[in-house]
């Protein structure tokens, strides 16, 4: 399928995980994908990986500097943004009582900080048929011990997604949120554990962790006319864990 063929996105942490099976996917259906992260070791490997239509940018989502380069770079390059995707993310388990300001911020300010102003530094590039996913999580609408810092910034990203839809009426540009379940990468890793997302991932519905290349997929049906109808949804890809 070349569904994106032509099209120039931004995937913020597309240097791992999710991101980069979301990056690889828009490559394989014929977008230019600029990947970011604040790792320019991983960028690089990335962008080598993924070959000539891929470049990384280094910088963090929570410096407005960073991302006002970023997307001077994408504008200086292509003069256009037709997709963004807000990805890169951050949480930890931290139970209620053990909570503290520190790891409070360092959770909003990637979650929810650093896609509002993401979102905000590239949509002056976008237009008719533009297309912005935020990525939120399962746990937005679950429960889920010791992680409700990372929830309820996920469950924020819910809501911008709806009030953005409404903020865009008129300009041709969709937001929605594709929300991933159990997928096993660094940062699920980290923060839940190898044993954790395993067993987490037998008991969906489909019974195994997801894999990024399986979200990849699904936000390329975002990211291309196939979903020209949706606009402030949030779409699962989950194995079932949250449908259930
Ligand atoms: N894996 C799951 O089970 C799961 C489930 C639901 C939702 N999610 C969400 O999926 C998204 C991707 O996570 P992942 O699971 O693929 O883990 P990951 O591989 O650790 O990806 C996170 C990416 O975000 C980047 N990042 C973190 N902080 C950043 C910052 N301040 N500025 C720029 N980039 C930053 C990281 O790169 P640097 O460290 O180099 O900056 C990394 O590339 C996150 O929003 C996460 O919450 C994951």
């Amino acid at each position: 399928m070349n569904r994106l063929d032509g099209k120039v996105a931004v995937v913020t942490g597309g240097g791992t995980g999710i991101g980069f099976g979301t990056a690889q996917r828009f490559i394989e259906e014929g977008a230019f994908v600029y990947i970011t992260g604040r790792r320019q070791e991983k960028l690089d490997k990335a962008a080598a990986k993924l070959g000539p239509k891929a470049r990384g940018v280094q910088g963090s989502v929570t410096e407005q500097s960073d991302l006002d380069r970023l997307f001077g770079t994408v504008k200086a390059e292509h003069g256009r943004l037709d997709i963004l995707v807000a990805n890169a993310g951050f949480g930890e388990l931290v139970p209620l009582g053990q909570i503290t300001r520190a790891q409070y911020d360092a959770a909003f300010d990637v979650n929810v900080k650093g896609v509002l102003f993401t979102v905000q530094a590239g949509l002056p590039l976008m237009g008719p048929g533009g297309s912005i996913i935020l990525t939120g999580s399962t746990t937005g609408v679950m429960g889920t011990p010791a992680f409700s810092v990372y929830s309820a910034s996920k469950a924020a990203v819910r809501n911008l997604a709806r009030s953005w839809a409404q903020d865009l009426r008129g300009t041709g540009i969709r937001v929605n949120v594709l929300s991933p379940g159990p997928t096993l990468t660094e940062l699920a890793s980290e923060a839940v554990g190898k044993e954790a997302m395993i067993e987490m991932g037998a008991g969906t519905p489909i019974g195994h962790f997801g894999d990024p290349s399986e979200i990849g997929a699904v936000a390329a049906f975002l990211a291309s006319s196939d979903s020209s109808f949706m606009t402030g949804s949030e779409v699962f890809a989950d194995g079932g864990l949250a449908q259930i």
